[in-house]
């Protein structure tokens, strides 16, 4: 049976606190966890199938042209070599999850170096590398491929501008201004696990076991891209290694795994290098962004202007949304918002680890950081005083917004008071030490989903739906939720996800995930809750169950007996609905770092952190503090070493491996705090959760610039803070 419910009143009920199983917001232990530390989860790669055979990709070596031949001579005689594909299809890959529009999607066009042209396929990974090294393309190359976002002869479009009041006016009236620039670098996604997908035909039907992170979506673009029906093929995705937004469409290596399978008759798998991933999936843009601020004698904001310059593929629709949180975080009644897209020919451009806020709530509070100190206040003190009572963009009122209580709290439990407050003034031996401090914010969204949840006669539950499990803690949380609402030990609950035989969610992304298929989970579980109440005739909200039994009245009924030997199984369905616009929704913290910065090589290490998040209910105390941990690791990379780094001549990545690509190591990361606040957000869902996976990272990194400027005097501008650009500005 399926149960509809659409989500337009707040709801007040708190079910989840009726509860008795005591089990929803504890530090449980994700179901996965062992399998996976003892190698025994089986990752995308791993699966044994009989008769496979070994898919490589081939890269074009130019950033724009033409293939118009592949030089298979070369190469088909080589041994175990079975097969050379190349074509339309093949390169006919939907870039997450958007239409399959764009010109370098569907021809033997190039439109960026390192575009897969063609796949080998041989009977060992060995033999097909080696073959795909020796084939002898002919390229025709296609006139001048704009590479850098800020040359005068790329093409720059304005995608988006909206605007409130006059800006120029306040900043012209405004006692005090920040009128700055601060560059990023493009990004890559870093997850540990590279795309691999094994793709298997039975007759006209697929099964692809592959690692993304939106199944249902990426059903769709897989059986588009092979121009079949949704229905013929099946994905499977039980473990993710880490997605970080680079799983979240379907992808070269699945849809020419399943092209060459069928192609051949045989089961292949196509596993991406390192450097494959690098220049072959996605990166996120780098950003030039102008910040200004009018702020009052009091350090009161009337103006904010944002105006970013992102980059991608010619005729791609996504640009990073850089000023995503900027309308609604500060108050401030004259604002704008421009974004313009640069076209260069580089990898395509998409959602990596909190698009938008990662990169712009980073430089947004890095100027704040500058006001506070033009008006001569404390940065908490500044953003206190700019926390708005509604949405000043909208007029809505927040669903929730402990900002204030995540400052406040934060700088107490850091000793914010006890900082150094004159730049470049505290040195021990050779170390200059710093603290900074910036405030977390990230939009919270509630997707369609669907779950299955079966009641066995004998009081055993299984969960099913498509969701994923990236390294988020979706195993847990599931089998938290329904521990909590049907009283049953979690020993006695299995969570099945990541196949699209299973009612369909909206997958990993967005920080949506918890939320939106939690709430499907927790819709079967009432439906079901409500069955066994009307077995034991009480209300339903005056139904007690606990460990396996149902308490009512004094009596204490184990749950087979209820049963009676029939097996209740329900599908919960979580539409969307008014309550998410009704209110402007959004989860919060603040970022306190503390930075030693070497005065003779200006080398920063991060010595503490501490991060303070509300996102509504915490359904898991250790997978979403481990999200948060995770995040702020993400934000040291960001703001000290992180960076893609593109060759002017043709746009090919020069650091396309995790040697060379700087991401932080335990050596550089030191004893990370994450306190999370006690909060109910009504309006986000039944749970009353908002997202926790991507708030870590949203403005991480400008605690640790802005401590590095308390720490030297030395404003960094440009990210990442390495060593030269801080040591440009020491004495
Ligand atoms: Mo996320 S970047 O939406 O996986």
């Amino acid at each position: 049976m399926n149960i509809r419910f659409k989500f337009d009143e707040p709801d007040t009920r708190h079910r989840l606190d009726q509860m008795s199983q005591d089990i929803i917001g504890k530090a449980f232990d994700r179901p996965d966890g062992p399998m996976k530390v003892s190698g025994q989860a089986t990752y995308a790669a791993e699966w044994e199938v009989d008769r496979l055979a070994h898919g490589v990709l081939v890269r074009a070596p130019v950033a724009r042209g033409r293939l118009k031949s592949l030089g298979i001579e070369a190469v088909s005689a080589m041994d175990g070599v079975i097969a050379v594909l190349t074509g339309e299809r093949f390169l006919r890959v939907p870039a997450q999850g958007t239409e399959n529009t764009a010109p370098h999607q569907g021809a033997s066009d190039i439109y960026y170096h390192g575009q897969p042209v063609a796949l080998v396929v041989a009977e060992t990974f060995e033999a097909a590398r080696h073959a795909a090294h020796h084939l002898a393309l002919e390229i025709e190359t296609s006139g001048p491929a704009p590479v850098d976002p800020e040359a005068s002869d790329t093409v720059r479009e304005e995608t988006d501008r909206s605007s409130q009041g006059d800006l120029d006016r306040a900043m012209a009236e405004a006692a005090h201004t920040v009128d700055v620039t601060y560059r990023t670098p493009g990004h890559n996604s870093a997850a540990m696990e590279p795309h691999a997908a094994i793709a298997q035909w039975d007759g006209d039907e697929l099964t692809l076991r592959g690692a993304y992170q939106m199944l249902k979506f990426n059903r769709n673009e897989l059986a588009d891209s092979l121009g079949i029906p949704a229905e013929k093929v099946r994905i499977l995705a039980p473990y993710v290694g880490g997605g970080f937004g680079s799983k979240l469409g379907i992808s070269h290596e699945g849809v020419a795994a399943a092209l060459a399978a069928r192609e051949i008759g045989r089961p292949v798998s196509v596993v991406l290098s390192r450097q494959q991933v690098f220049e072959t999936t996605i990166r996120r843009s780098e950003s030039r962004q102008r910040i200004r601020l009018a702020a009052g004698e009091d350090g009161r904001l009337t103006g904010i202007g944002h105006e970013y310059l992102v980059s991608n593929l010619p005729e791609e629709d996504f640009a990073e949304p850089v000023a995503q949180a900027t309308p609604f975080l500060y108050a401030g009644e004259h604002r704008e918002v421009v974004e313009e897209l640069a076209r260069v020919h580089r990898l395509l451009a998409g959602s990596v680890r909190a698009p938008g806020e990662a990169i712009g709530v980073t430089v947004l509070e890095n100027a704040m950081d500058e006001l506070a100190e033009k008006v001569g206040l404390d940065p908490v003190e500044l953003r206190l005083r700019n926390i708005p009572d509604v949405d000043p963009s909208s007029g809505k009122p927040y669903s929730s917004n402990r900002l204030a209580d995540c400052l406040v709290h934060g700088a107490e439990r850091f000793g914010w008071d006890n900082r150094n407050k004159e730049p470049g003034s505290e040195r021990h031996g050779e170390w200059l030490i710093g603290q900074g401090m910036a405030s977390a914010v990230r939009v919270n969204m509630l997707a369609p989903a669907e779950a299955r949840v079966r009641l066995s006669p004998e009081g055993d539950v299984t969960i099913e739906t498509d969701m994923t499990d990236i390294g988020t803690g979706t195993y847990a949380i599931l089998t938290q939720i329904a521990s909590e609402m049907l009283g049953i030990v979690p020993d006695r609950i299995e969570t099945r996800l990541g196949d699209t035989d299973f009612p369909p969610g909206p997958g990993s992304g967005g920080s949506w995930g918890a939320a939106s298929t939690g709430t499907a989970v927790f819709i079967a579980c009432e439906e079901i809750r409500r069955r066994i109440a009307k077995r034991v005739a009480v209300a339903e909200t005056d139904l007690t169950l606990v460990d396996g039994h149902a308490i009512t009245d004094n009596r204490k009924i184990p749950l087979p007996e209820i049963l009676a030997g029939v097996a209740i199984d329900v599908v919960g369905e979580l539409e969307p609905g008014k309550a998410q616009k009704a209110r402007r929704q959004a989860t919060y913290g603040a970022y306190f770092a503390e930075v030693a910065v070497n005065a003779v090589t200006g080398e920063t290490r991060v010595r503490r952190m501490l991060g303070v998040f509300s996102a509504g209910r915490i359904l898991n105390a250790k997978t979403a503090r481990s999200q948060c941990l995770g995040g702020m690791t993400w934000g040291i990379g960001m703001a000290l070493t992180e960076a893609l780094v593109h060759d002017a001549r043709d746009g090919h990545l020069i650091n396309h491996d995790l040697a060379e690509y700087h991401i932080p190591v335990n050596a550089d990361v030191p004893q990370i705090e994450v306190d999370l606040l006690d909060e109910r957000d009504d309006w986000a869902n039944p749970l009353q959760a908002k997202g926790i996976g991507e708030l870590g990272i949203c403005g991480a990194a400008a605690s640790v610039v802005n401590a590095i400027y308390n720490a030297t005097g030395v404003r960094v501008r440009d990210y990442p803070a390495t060593l030269d650009k801080v040591l440009a500005g020491l004495p």
